[in-house]
């Protein structure tokens, strides 16, 4: 597996990832029916930072590296982890993970806080905490599942 920044070539296999992880109605807020130029903006978009995970030249997944604050608040990451269902556990996702704390520490930032972690997602809570991060707090009944209704959701965080 290499991982690489992603670059405009990659649209087409970004999109078919977004559409197949959001088709679950599991893991992210955007709808099942969410636009294509949406998924596009979200991970290639201006001072959206991406990278792409390959397997044999094939794009398997990918994450985004963002502040998670504006200005006084921008010393703290954000980000954006998806992996093509076809592709999971295979340890892809823990490569992506610390292959992003890595670029963040580079990047200079301080801490890393993901602010929607689904709490039944069972694989990305326990991928995130084997990478360091502890559950600052829990958002009630703050997403709604789409085979279990409302779930809580979950703030991640570690220091850098
Ligand atoms: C979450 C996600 C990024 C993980 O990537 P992955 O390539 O499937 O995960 P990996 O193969 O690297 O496995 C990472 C760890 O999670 C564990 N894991 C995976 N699925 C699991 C599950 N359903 N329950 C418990 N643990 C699980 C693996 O055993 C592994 O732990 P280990 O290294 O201690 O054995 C990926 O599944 C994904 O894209 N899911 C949909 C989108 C998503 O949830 N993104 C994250 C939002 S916070």
């Amino acid at each position: 597996m290499t991982i690489r920044p992603a670059s405009a070539a990659d649209a087409e296999a970004i999109w078919q990832i977004f559409k197949a992880v959001v088709a679950g109605g599991d893991t992210y807020v955007f709808a099942p029916d969410t636009p294509r130029q949406v998924a596009l903006d979200y991970f290639l978009g201006a001072n959206v930072h991406s990278w792409v995970a390959e397997v044999d030249g094939g794009v398997v997944g990918m994450y985004k590296l963002i502040s998670n604050r504006r200005d006084l608040g921008s010393h703290v990451a954000n980000a954006s982890f998806m992996v093509a269902p076809s592709a999971h556990g295979r340890g892809i996702g823990r490569a992506m993970g610390e292959h992003c704390l890595d670029e963040a520490r580079r990047a200079g930032y301080q801490a890393m806080q993901f602010n929607f972690v689904v709490s039944t997602n069972k694989g990305a809570v326990h991928l995130w905490q084997e990478l360091g991060f502890t559950i600052l707090a829990t958002q009630p009944k703050a997403f709604n599942h789409s085979t279990l209704g409302y779930v809580d959701a979950y703030v991640m965080h570690r220091f850098l």
